[in-house]
């Protein structure tokens, strides 16, 4: 029988628990067209971090989660172009209402990457071609 997207466990799917949990999940690595998680493994809103394998180099990626909808993105700062976060999968403001750089507080949207306050304005983030299928976020091919 032919495997079918919607009937196989997709690669990404052994998380258990939530990016808010206290000890927290490991960075799964994924390719082009693969499984990361599905939305309601994340919190809402909620930010998880992956390592995306792309042409034999692994770059890490984050995804926010806002209702029904994913948005990717290369964890990379556009200031001094070093990672976002201290703590792992964790890119949301207090509020959890923008990402967070949290070297220099610079703020970015969470449905486009673009800087809303701090030291990079004009730029932002680069984003990661996600996209949402029966409630499991995959990275686009
Ligand atoms: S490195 Fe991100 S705000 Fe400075």
């Amino acid at each position: 029988m032919a495997d079918h997207p919607s009937t196989h466990t997709p690669v990404g799917l052994s998380f258990e628990g939530k990016a808010d949990d206290d000890s927290p999940p490991p960075v799964l690595t994924v390719k082009p067209g693969e499984a990361l998680c599905r939305l309601d493994e994340m919190a809402d809103p909620g930010s998880r971090a992956f390592m995306m394998r792309r042409g034999g180099e692994d770059e890490e990626i984050f995804v926010i989660r806002q209702g029904d909808e994913a948005f990717g993105y290369v964890n990379i700062c556009p200031h001094r172009f070093v990672p976002l976060n201290w703590k792992p999968h964790v890119f949301l403001n207090h509020d959890k209402t923008r990402i967070l750089c949290v070297v220099h507080a610079a703020t970015f949207d969470m449905r486009d990457g673009s800087c809303l306050g701090g030291p990079c304005p004009g730029q932002g983030l680069e984003q990661v071609a996600l996209r949402v299928e029966k409630g499991i976020i995959y990275l686009a091919d």
